[in-house]
């Protein structure tokens, strides 16, 4: 999909933490692009979501808009089937209508966690939690849509824009105290600047089907927190594991959920590059921009 300067992007759930940064990102690529956020464009209002898409004649739609507390999805049900479930079939439609490709991004959190090792696209989903399930639900809405899908599964997510996993560790450490951090949760932290150039890589390559995009590597919740605080120059704040059953969550969450990213790599000739890197990239960037040097 290399760009006219005339090519239209429109990207869903645009005021969100990956909206933002893959609008960003395929401004270059798609100078027309539209971020739409929920207040401009509500997946689950499927009428005003068509006659937006038909007014802009997108070549390729993104939908980033997702109901993402996981725990608030087991006392809401019906809102998560509304937006990740439906929402996302709507999305798809319309993209078929508009006779364009979409990308759906969906999660790790339709494993189980069981495997041991991990999980590659051939995988079958067995979900734990509400989310999960109405994220599983969605990926298969999106395929039974339109051929013309692209469904990117990637795993805890942080980056500028919205409370995520390591800025809550970097606030908590400035409140002082302890911090008590599952150990017994694996995954591969991913930088949200990184998956928004993995999808317009595999956006320029034309790729169709699904799939696994995360940083590599993996690392428990706790190992995360730690390498937080190392590069953020707060080694000296207290760290102290606990188990996920002590942490007093509603949803239950894989223990083991990394991602096999080959055949992204395969895709695109290059695979991700270490999450610690990453990391260290975002926290550099962010001190940059909060004017600490
Ligand atoms: N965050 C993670 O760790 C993680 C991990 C794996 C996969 N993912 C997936 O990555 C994608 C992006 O997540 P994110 O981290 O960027 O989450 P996010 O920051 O919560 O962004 C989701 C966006 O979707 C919007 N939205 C909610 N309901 C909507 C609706 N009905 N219509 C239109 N927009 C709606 C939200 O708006 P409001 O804020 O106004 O509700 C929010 O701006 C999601 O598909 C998520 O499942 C995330």
């Amino acid at each position: 999909m290399s760009g006219s300067p005339s090519r239209v992007a429109l990207v869903l759930g645009a005021g969100g933490m990956l909206g933002r940064a893959v609008t960003e990102t395929l401004e270059r690529a798609f100078p027309g692009t539209v971020s739409a956020t929920r207040w401009e464009v509500d997946v689950t209002d499927r009428f005003r979501l068509d006659a937006e898409v038909e007014r802009l004649r997108p070549d390729l739609v993104v939908n980033c808009a997702a109901y993402t507390d996981v725990d608030g999805c087991e006392i809401d049900r019906d809102r998560a089937r509304r937006v990740n479930a439906e929402g996302a079939e709507n999305a798809a439609r319309a993209a078929a209508a508009a006779g364009c490709p979409i990308v759906h991004v969906s999660t790790d959190f339709v494993f189980d966690g069981r495997k041991g090792a991990p999980y590659s696209e051939d995988d079958p989903p067995s979900p734990l939690s509400e989310y999960g399930r109405s994220k599983y639900d969605g990926e298969r809405r999106v395929a039974a849509a339109t051929p013309e899908h692209l469904i990117v599964r990637t795993s805890w997510l942080y980056g500028p824009g919205r409370g995520n996993f390591v800025d809550s560790i970097r606030a908590r450490a400035r409140n002082g105290g302890t911090l008590r951090v599952v150990d017994d949760q694996f995954g591969s932290p991913t930088y949200v600047a990184d998956l928004a150039r993995a999808l317009h890589h595999l956006v320029l390559r034309n790729a169709r089907g699904l799939v696994h995009f995360a940083n590599a590597g993996a690392c428990s919740r706790y190992a995360l927190a730690q390498a937080v605080l190392s590069v953020s120059g707060m080694s000296h704040v207290r760290l102290e594991p606990i188990r996920t059953d002590e942490a007093g969550r509603i949803a239950i969450r894989p223990a083991y959920a990394a991602l096999d990213t080959s055949r992204y790599a395969s895709l695109i000739g290059e695979g991700p590059r270490p999450w610690e890197e990453a990391l260290r990239d975002y926290l550099d960037a962010d001190r940059s921009r909060a004017g600490g040097g």
